[in-house]
C-alpha cells in the first residue's frame, strides 16, 4: 500500500449546531429544480431525434437513410447535424459557466439561479416554436446557457446550506431532480411519440415547466450564508445562518465563514488562483472526476437510449419504454445515494459501482458482439431482456456513485476562495465531455459497434483504481475545514499543503511559484 494506506477516512470533527429546519429543506428543494431543467434536456433529445416528423421536418437524409433497410444497425443515425442538435446545448453550456463564475463571485448563488431560468423560459420558446434547423439550435444554445448558469450555482447553493451531517444527502436532490427530468423526459416523448406531425414540439415546450419552476424558486429563496458575507453583508449573513440552522448560537460557524470569506476577499484572480500548487488537489480531482462521469458511458445510454434499443431490433415503441425504464432506475438508484452517501461516505459507494458497472458493460459487450450484426438484429426476446436488465444494472451503479457524486465532491472540497472559480472548471469540463460523447456517440457506435460497451468499461476501471489511491473522504467534514482535516491528511496530497507561508505571500501580493 502506497504510503502505509491510502484510504483516508474522515477524521472525526465536532459539528456546528444546527438543526435541520424546515427552511433548509425548502429552499434546497427549490434551487434543486436546476437539476430538473438540465436533466429534461437531456433526457428530451434522444426520443425526439428518433420521432419521424422531426426527422422529416429537420434531418431527411437521415429519416431516409432510417428507413433503408440496407443501412448497417450501427450507423442508421450517424449524423453530424443529428449529433449537434443533441451537443450544441452542452458547447453553449461550457462556455456560459466563465460568467457564471463571476456571477455566482459578486451577484451571488441565488441571482445565479435566476438569471438561468430565465435563459431556460427563453431557450424553450425557441425551440418549442421552431421554423427551421437555426431557430432549433439556437433554442438549444440558449438552454445551454442555462445549463451553464444553473449548474454552476445550485450545487454550491446546497452543499453552502446545509448542515454538515446531511451536506451529502441534500446535495444529491440535485442530482435527484436531473434523474426526475430525464425520465420526465422520457414519459413525454413516450406519450408526444404518438401525436402527428407535432408531438416533438410539445416534448420540447414542456421543458417550460421546470424552467418555471426554478425560475419561480430562484425569486423564494434566500442566499447562502457564505455567499451574504463573501459579498460583505455580514449582518444578513450572521442573521441567515440563524434562521436556517435554527439556533442563536451559531458564532462558531460564522467565524469560521468570515476567516474563510477574509481569505477569499485577497484573492484578485481568481482563476489564476486556482492554478496554485496548493489549490492542485482539489483542482485535479475535480477535473478528473468529471472527465471520468462522463466516459462511464452514462450518456451513451441517456441521450441515445431510444436510438440504441432501436438499433439492437427493438421497435420504436418497446424502445422509448427501455428508456422509460432506465429512467425509472437512474431515479431510485439515486434514493439509494441520498440514504448512503453520508453513512457509507462517498469512496465506498464509488468503488462498489466500479465493480458493477465494469462487469454490466462487459455483459452488454459479449451480448451484442455474439447477436447483433451489421445486417440482422434480430437479437432475439431473451438475449434483449438481458441486454436491458444489464443496462439496469449499469444504470443503478451510476446513479448512486458517479452520477451524484461527480457533483457534490467538488462542490465540496474547494476552499471559498476558490469555490466559483473551481465550480465553473468542473462545470466546464463536465459539459465539455458530455458535449465529446454527444458528438461522438453515434459516430462511435457506428464504427466499434457492440465494442463501445468494453471501451467504456475499460475508463470504469482506471477510474476506479483513481478512486482508490488518490480519492479521499470528505463525509461528515464541515465545508470551510476541508484543507486542515482532509487534504493536509492524505497520503499524496498533503505535499501540495505545505506551502501555508507562500499563501501567505500571494495574500499580501507578493509573487508566489506555481
Ligand atoms: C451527469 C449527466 C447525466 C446524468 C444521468 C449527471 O450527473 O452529469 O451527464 O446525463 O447524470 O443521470
Amino acid at each position: 500500500m502506497p504510503g502505509g494506506g491510502f484510504a483516508v477516512s474522515a477524521p472525526s470533527v465536532v459539528e456546528f449546531e444546527a438543526k435541520i429546519t424546515p427552511i433548509v429543506i425548502i429552499s434546497c428543494i427549490m434551487a434543486a429544480t436546476g437539476g430538473l431543467m438540465f436533466g429534461y434536456d437531456v433526457g428530451i433529445s434522444g426520443g425526439v431525434t428518433s420521432m419521424d416528423d422531426f426527422l422529416r421536418e429537420f434531418f431527411p437524409a437521415v429519416l431516409r437513410r432510417k428507413n433503408q433497410d440496407k443501412e448497417s444497425n450501427y450507423c442508421k443515425y450517424d449524423n453530424q447535424g443529428l449529433q449537434l442538435f443533441t451537443s450544441s446545448l452542452y458547447l453553449a453550456g461550457l462556455t456560459a459557466t466563465f460568467f457564471a463564475s463571476y456571477t455566482t463571485r459578486r451577484l451571488g448563488r441565488r441571482l445565479t439561479m435566476l438569471i438561468a431560468g430565465v435563459f431556460f423560459i427563453i431557450g424553450v420558446i425557441f425551440n418549442g416554436a421552431a421554423q427551421n434547423l437555426a431557430m432549433l439550435i439556437i433554442g438549444r444554445i440558449l438552454l445551454g446557457c442555462g445549463v451553464g448558469f444553473a449548474n454552476q450555482a445550485v450545487p454550491l447553493f446546497l452543499s453552502e446550506i446545509a448542515p454538515t451531517r446531511i451536506r451529502g444527502g441534500l446535495n444529491i436532490l440535485f442530482q435527484l431532480n436531473v434523474t426526475i427530468g430525464i425520465l420526465f423526459a422520457n414519459l413525454v416523448n413516450y406519450g408526444t411519440s404518438k401525436i402527428h406531425p407535432w408531438g416533438w414540439r410539445l416534448s420540447l415546450s414542456l421543458a417550460g415547466i421546470p424552467a418555471a419552476m426554478l425560475t419561480l424558486g430562484a425569486l423564494f429563496v434566500t442566499d447562502t450564508p457564505n455567499s451574504l458575507i463573501e459579498r460583505g453583508h455580514l449582518e444578513e449573513g450572521k442573521a441567515v445562518l440563524k434562521r436556517i440552522r435554527g439556533t442563536d448560537n451559531v458564532e462558531p460557524e460564522f467565524n469560521e465563514i468570515v476567516e474563510a470569506s477574509r481569505i477569499a476577499q485577497e484573492v484578485k484572480h481568481p482563476f489564476r488562483n486556482l492554478l496554485q500548487r496548493r489549490n492542485r488537489p482539489q483542482l485535479v480531482i475535480a477535473v478528473l472526476l468529471q472527465i471520468f462521469q462522463q466516459f462511464t458511458g452514462i450518456n451513451a445510454i441517456m441521450f441515445y437510449a431510444p436510438v440504441l434499443f432501436n438499433t439492437l431490433g427493438f421497435k420504436s415503441d418497446a424502445s422509448l419504454y427501455s428508456a422509460v425504464i432506465t429512467g425509472a432506475v437512474n431515479v431510485l438508484a439515486t434514493l439509494v445515494s441520498v440514504y448512503a452517501v453520508d453513512r457509507a461516505g462517498r469512496r465506498a459507494l464509488l468503488l462498489e459501482a466500479g465493480v458493477q458497472m465494469f462487469l454490466s458493460q462487459v455483459v452488454i459487450a459479449v451480448v451484442l458482439g455474439i447477436k447483433v450484426t451489421d445486417k440482422s438484429d434480430n437479437l432475439g426476446h431473451g438475449w434483449a431482456i438481458l441486454v436491458v436488465v444489464m443496462v439496469c444494472t449499469y444504470v443503478a451503479s451510476f446513479a448512486w456513485s458517479w452520477g451524484p457524486l461527480g457533483w457534490l465532491i467538488p462542490s465540496e472540497t474547494f476552499p471559498l476562495e476558490t469555490r466559483s472559480a473551481g465550480q465553473s472548471v468542473t462545470v466546464c469540463v463536465n459539459l465539455l465531455f458530455t458535449f465529446l460523447i454527444a458528438q461522438a456517440f453515434l459516430s462511435m457506435l457506428c464504427h466499434l459497434k457492440f465494442a463501445i460497451f468494453i471501451f467504456f468499461s475499460a475508463w470504469v476501471l482506471v477510474m476506479s483504481v483513481f478512486v482508490l489511491f488518490f480519492l479521499p473522504e470528505t463525509k461528515n467534514v464541515p465545508i470551510e475545514e476541508m484543507t486542515d482535516k482532509v487534504w493536509k491528511q492524505h497520503w499524496f496530497w498533503k505535499r501540495f499543503m505545505d506551502d501555508d507561508d507562500q499563501h501567505h505571500n500571494i495574500a499580501n501580493g507578493k509573487n508566489a511559484t506555481v
